[in-house]
Parts: C-alpha cells; structure tokens; sequence
C-alpha cells in the first residue's frame, strides 16, 4: 500500500486532530474491553472456611469450596462469564502417575458440582493435565529416564476430561501439550453423549518462567524443583510450531484455542487469530501479574491504568477474551468507568 495516498504530510494532516478531546477519543476507539471477554481462574483447595493469599500474588487467594461460592457469585454480579479452577492438592495424595486426577470423588468434581448447584449458568473451565497431582510436578507420566510419556498420559487425561464432563464442566482446557490428546479427547467426548463439551486448547503453550507463581500456588514448585517442561512446552524463541500445534488442535476438534503467556506473546496470538479465525483467548499469567502488583504496590506504576491498558492490548492484538488474574478488579473497574 501507498501510504502517500491515504496520509498527506503536514499541516494538511495533523494527527492531533483526531486526539483533541474525550469526544473524538472515544468515537475513534478501536478496540473494546468488556467484562464478557473475561474469564477468572481460581485456585481451589480442600476444607472450610478457608481463603489463603498466594504470597507470590498479593490479591490472589486460595480458596476452600464453600469459599469459592462467594467468589462465583461476585463473578455473576460483576457479569464475568465464566471461571477456571485449579486445583491445589494435598501433597499425600500426589504420586508418581497422578492417579488423583481421575478420582470421581475428588477436588475438582466436587468443586464443579457446588458451584453448578447454586449458580448453573455460571460457565466453568478446568484444566486437563497431571502437574497438580503428580510427585515430580510435571504434566504428565514419565518412564524411567524422566522422559513425559505421551500416549501414556493421553488416557489418563481423557479419563480426567471425561470425568469434568461428567461433573458438569461446561469447557475442559488440556494444558498439557501432549501430542494428538485432542482428538482422543473429542472422540472419547462424542462417544460417551457429552457432545456439547467445548474443549479449549492450550495450542500455544511456551515452555516460559512466567508460570513460577502459579506453581507456588498449586505448590508443585517443590515438586518440579529445577526441572523444566522443555520437552512439550514451546521453545520461547520459537512461532511456526505455535502455528502447528494451533492447526492440529483446530483438525482434531478444538472450538477454541489459547495462547500462553500473555504480553510477550502477542505476536502468536495476532497470527494464529489472522490465520485460523477461530475463538482465539490469551492467558495473562501469574508472573505477568505478579510483575505488575508488584510494582503496582511499590507505587512505581497507576494499578488500574496498567490493567486496563494490558487487557485492551490484548483486544487490539485479536483476542476474543482473556484469561487473567485481574479479572475481578477489572471488571470493577468497568463497572465504574461506566
Ligand atoms: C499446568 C498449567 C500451568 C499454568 C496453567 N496450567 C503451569 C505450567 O505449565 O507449569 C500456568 C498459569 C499461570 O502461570 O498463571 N498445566
């Protein structure tokens, strides 16, 4: 394109103009923040009463099912469309192959359960991987080299998928990068009547030091003590991969896909979105949020200003929606802004 024709020089353009006042500002806005492009993820955990700080994300807690149902019904009121749990799992019950993960009677089924008791249409996400409940903190079942079995740990996480439907998940989200688990995962779905269970694809899951606070919070950080998750997640410096992995999960029977960290991975999430057009969300995670509260809290930055302008990038970048920590103060902010 020319871009003589359509941006004649100075003084006949001035780009200030169009940047006078709130008026012109707003009737040229791009790109639009709501609250339903939102999604909240919440660490869950066993007992009562309980609501514990994540001291690596100030503002974000742990919480015990009877908890979680305050948190579901602010999320209702606030009009944030759907939650994602995690779980955080007692260590006496992680082992070697993560066989909790598939306990009909455990955290996550009775979590959705509750929630789904008292607020049905609040939508519900879980995560599909291992790294909660296994010892060695990985995402899936290792051989005896310490090498994560693929095949292996696909039917274990389709037994987990189907478990969540079965539960009443509204969207199961495998994060584990495993190759080929989507399409195992939608035809173990379709097979057993859970045909309207939408699956999320972690696509663009980067192998990224952005996760450590979520590992302090799920406490699988002691567990993966310095190992890394190099051999499934994607290289950092790597994009035509993502864009493989993002055309495998949408042949096999993805509806949505995530790309994962946030901000500096904005680059995949504009070509993936360009390319496929398909519901594309990006997941600003833990570090990307405890690197904001941080500085936030020290007074070096404006908090609400930060977040709002980090989500709007988002939007601008091509996402349908975003998974973030910030959910709640977000949407807040929104509410007041409006
Ligand atoms: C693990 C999982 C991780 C996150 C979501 N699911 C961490 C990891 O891969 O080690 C990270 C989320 C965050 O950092 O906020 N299956």
């Amino acid at each position: 394109m020319n871009s003589q024709i359509f941006s004649p020089s100075y003084p006949e353009s001035r780009m200030r103009r169009l940047r006078k006042g709130d008026f012109i500002l707003r009737m040229l806005t791009e790109s639009n923040l709501s609250t339903n492009n939102l999604i909240f993820p919440l660490f869950i955990v066993e007992g009562n009463g309980v609501k514990e700080e994540v001291s690596s994300m100030p503002g974000i807690y742990v919480y015990s099912i009877d908890e979680i149902l305050y948190v579901a019904e602010k999320c209702i009121d606030l009009g944030i469309p759907t939650i994602a749990l995690f779980p955080v799992i007692d260590s006496t019950l992680k082992t070697n192959n993560g066989i909790e993960s598939i306990n009909a009677n455990g955290l996550i089924p009775r979590t959705v359960i509750e929630i789904k008791k008292r607020f049905p249409e609040l939508g519900i996400m879980t995560d599909i991987a291992l790294d909660p409940y296994t010892i060695h903190g990985q995402d899936g079942i290792l051989d005896d080299s310490g090498y994560v079995l693929n095949d292996e740990t696909i039917e274990m996480l389709t037994k987990q998928s189907l478990l969540h439907a079965s539960a009443g998940v509204d969207i199961v989200a495998p994060s584990d990068m495993m190759d080929g688990r989507i399409g195992i995962i939608r035809q173990k779905l379709e097979s057993n009547e859970y045909k309207n269970t939408i699956i999320m694809a972690y696509s663009a899951k980067y192998s990224s030091a952005f996760y450590g606070p979520f590992r302090d919070a799920i406490r699988s950080s002691n567990n993966l003590k310095k190992g890394n998750k190099n051999s499934y997640q994607i290289n950092p410096s790597n994009i035509n991969e993502a864009i493989r992995e993002a055309a495998a999960d949408i042949t096999e029977g993805a509806d949505m896909l995530i790309v994962k960290p946030g901000i500096p991975y904005l680059d995949v999430l504009t070509k993936i979105k360009e390319k496929f057009r398909v519901p594309t969300f990006a997941y600003q995670v833990s570090g990307e949020y405890s690197m904001i509260k941080a500085a936030s809290l020290n007074g070096w930055i404006r908090n609400d200003e930060i977040i709002l302008e980090s989500l709007i990038c988002f939007r601008r970048a091509g996402a349908d929606g975003i998974l973030t920590y910030f959910a709640l103060e977000a949407a807040e902010l929104l509410r007041k802004n409006n």
